[in-house]
């Protein structure tokens, strides 16, 4: 990153985001900076785009074009590729006309039909069809999830779900746990679904372990809905594990972005477990921590019955979150035995 501006305005203006001072002056900077992208923290019109790259002469990339493709490079199975298409497709669809606006310039006149705008149609025809087939694809996948949701629901193995801001560490965190020789590798899981793995608790119950992709702040509406599938897992998810980067400078907004999601999707009457996470970065590494004076230490300042410290990187607290699962599983049984004894 070369620079930053940061504009306040009551509203953002409709034909180029920017107020009239500011457009100046990051034209300005591109001689002194010689940016050739530049990305908006926010969601742009398609308008607006086309304008600030006339303006620009760059590539400007919004909000929403920048959180596409980064889900696009981390989409892990075949749904979330689908999803995160769809939801390209349909970020493009009205952003099309700008891209064969130069084919208009030259070849059309007025009360004519230029080559840019019989292009744009056929592109048009395009991207409606592919994104026909994507919604059959994607609503052909669901069926197939519902239902290994349904059999994993009649194996009985109860489902405990990773929630977290991105990069919190959830995926290091899947692997640590494969690493302490807890997780069973399962063919069947495996291949369906490679984010869900087994694991065994210390008193011998087996239960399944799934990712979810990372929540994100001021989550751009076309991504809710195209991750809305991976998040209907949680649904079917006897506990949320929400795993919190306890370094990060932001931890506590972070936090609440996810308590948000979770809010949207009801989901905060479920059991949760609170993993602090990356606790080795907050440790003074010259005093040379041992593992149980770190966490002693830590655990005096973070309050919660259902807080674990970990570092999934060093292999901390693991044990103590596996109890806690544990725990957490067995209290939540409890509750659930008096409507399984009417049911007898
Ligand atoms: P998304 O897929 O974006 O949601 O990310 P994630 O939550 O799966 O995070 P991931 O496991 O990819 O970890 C993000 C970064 O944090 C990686 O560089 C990890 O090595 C690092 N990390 C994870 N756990 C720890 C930890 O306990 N300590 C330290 N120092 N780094 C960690």
């Amino acid at each position: 990153m070369v620079g930053k501006i940061v504009q306040r305005l009551p509203q953002p203006s409709k034909a180029h985001y920017l107020g009239k001072g500011k457009l100046e002056e990051l034209l300005s900077l591109k001689d002194s900076l010689d940016y050739d992208v530049v990305i908006f923290d926010d969601d742009l019109s398609p308008l607006q785009q086309r304008n600030l790259e006339d303006v620009l002469q760059v590539k400007v990339i919004d909000r929403t074009a920048l959180i596409l493709d980064v889900f696009a490079k981390r989409a892990r199975t075949r749904e979330g590729q689908l999803q995160v298409e769809l939801a390209q497709h349909e970020y493009l669809f009205p952003r099309l006309a700008g891209q064969w606006s130069h084919l208009d310039r030259l070849g059309g006149g007025i009360g004519t039909r230029g080559p840019g705008e019989s292009q744009l149609e056929t592109d048009k025809r395009l991207i409606r069809r592919r994104i026909t087939r994507l919604g059959e694809q994607i609503e052909a996948m669901r069926k197939h999830r519902a239902l290994y949701r349904r059999q994993r629901g009649k194996s009985g193995i109860p489902l405990v779900a990773l929630v977290g801001y991105t990069n919190t560490g959830k995926s290091t965190l899947i692997n640590a746990l494969g690493r302490a020789d807890v997780l069973v590798e399962d063919k069947l899981f495996a291949t369906l679904d490679p984010t869900t793995r087994r694991l065994k608790l210390p008193d011998k119950r087996v239960v399944l372990l799934s990712d979810t992709v990372g929540f994100i702040r001021k989550l751009p509406p076309t991504i809710v809905t195209a991750f809305r599938a991976t998040l209907e897992e949680l649904d079917e998810a006897a506990v949320l594990l929400h795993v919190v980067d306890l370094s990060a400078r932001n931890a506590a907004e972070q936090c609440h972005t996810v308590e948000d999601v979770l809010a949207d999707l009801n989901l905060l009457d479920k059991p949760r477990i609170t993993a602090l996470n990356k606790i080795d970065l907050l440790l003074d590494t010259s005093r040379a921590w041992e593992e149980e004076t770190a966490i002693e230490y830590l655990s005096g300042r973070c309050t919660g019955d259902d807080t674990v410290l970990i570092s999934a990187t060093r292999g901390w607290g693991l044990n103590k979150l596996l109890e806690t699962i544990n725990h957490v599983l067995s209290s939540s049984d409890r509750r659930s035995l008096p409507a399984r004894q009417k049911d007898i």
